[in-house]
């Protein structure tokens, strides 16, 4: 396998650093071949060379079978112009449709949410990647004036609301789930959310033995707190993926704990943690590489291997309950330490 790493920026270069050790160790315990390639984008190259991603960049990631990113984002580029273009640029140039991510709790002290377990935190979230409001959709008159009229459109297709939902559905019967839930706003979103709302029951009519739910996005995010226990799998748009993931990575222990893959099935997709590069934390080896380790994880659940990626999910619980892991979630452990006992607990 043949994987494109980006390391980026901030603290995205440290958890990487630790993703690929903890993929090498994989190669050293099942004797299998991953070869990296390391590409510079990031803010610093951006600012050297004035390119964000060079004219053959989405062709040059599509040669990989995967592409491994840390996160972008530097105070220093203010419009963010490069974390843009090679982030959201290649959701959309790759058609990365899928934005899986996972909400899953590992251990019962790190939940903010009380008398919560891991048996009532497990739960999918499908977030569509490459429609929404994220299009760029719009414009800004009379900018910088009492005058200012701004719009930003929010995008919904019916191929593209489809295959996210059907996605969902099929994730749920391989895995043998009863409940998918869908999260729109259709009650004031009355156009783009009519269509989400007809294509989940359209879809939803091929999948009996799965039982639909419905919430408005509001109370999904109050039931997630309430009741997450009564979420199997979630499928919502762009925008509202986004926020929710946030709220559920708190349920995990944090940003520093949550995984996530931008997909095409069948073609090269993005795996990446949830969280950006947290400029006050970059280069203090502080940050939690848990979140890009089980991002690295589910990049190899994604290409197959999946002995190799409950190998190391296996090892990131062993820390978490010896507490070999970053302050952030208990422990005393700097990043590169906290990498180390993942890759122990892997060798066994
Ligand atoms: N996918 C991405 O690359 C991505 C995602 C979100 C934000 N960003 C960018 O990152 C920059 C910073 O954004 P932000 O501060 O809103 O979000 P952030 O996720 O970088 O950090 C928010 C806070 O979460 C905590 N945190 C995040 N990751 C952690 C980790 N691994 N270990 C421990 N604690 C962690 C820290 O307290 C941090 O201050 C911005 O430029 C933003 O655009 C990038």
């Amino acid at each position: 396998m043949n994987i494109a790493i980006i390391p980026g920026d901030g603290i995205g270069r440290e958890v990487t650093a630790e993703a690929v050790k903890v993929l090498r160790t994989v190669q050293e315990r099942f004797g299998k071949t991953l070869a990296f390639e390391t590409l510079p984008w990031s803010a610093d190259h951006f600012l050297q060379s004035g390119i964000t991603i060079p004219a053959n960049g989405y062709d040059l990631l599509r040669s990989f079978d995967a592409v491994f990113v840390g996160a972008l984002g530097d105070p220093r580029v203010p419009d963010n112009r490069h974390a843009r273009d090679i982030l959201l640029g290649t959701r959309f140039e790759l058609d990365l449709y899928v934005n899986y991510r996972p909400v899953r709790l590992l251990d019962e002290r790190l939940c903010p949410l009380k008398g919560r377990g891991p048996a009532d935190v497990n739960f999918a979230v499908f977030r569509e990647n490459t429609e929404g409001l994220y299009v760029g959709v719009g414009g800004r008159f009379k900018a910088g004036t009492e005058d200012e009229v701004a719009i930003q459109e929010e995008l919904n297709t019916y191929k593209g609301v489809h295959r996210i939902i059907r996605h969902a559905f099929e994730f749920a019967r391989a895995r043998g789930l009863t409940k998918v839930c869908m999260a729109d706003k259709s009650n004031a979103m009355t156009h783009g959310h009519a269509l989400w709302q007809r294509v989940f029951k359209e879809v939803a009519s091929g999948y009996p033995e799965i039982h639909p739910t419905h919430y408005y996005i509001d109370a999904l995010a109050m039931y997630m707190v309430l009741d997450p226990g009564q979420f199997q799998v979630i499928v919502t748009n762009n925008l509202f993926g986004d926020i929710i993931t946030d709220l559920g990575a708190t349920f995990q222990g944090g940003l520093g704990m949550a995984a996530s893959g931008n997909i095409h099935p069948g073609r090269t997709s993005l795996f990446e943690p949830v969280h950006g590069s947290a400029p006050k934390f970059a280069g203090r080896n502080v940050a939690n590489p848990i979140g890009a380790i089980a991002s690295a994880a589910l990049m190899l659940e994604t290409l197959g291997w999946t002995e190799e990626s409950a190998a190391i999910d296996a090892a990131i619980l062993q820390t978490v309950k010896d507490r070999n892991v970053t302050q952030d979630i208990g422990g005393s452990l700097g990043t590169a330490q906290a990498g180390d006992a993942i890759r122990a607990a892997l060798l066994g």
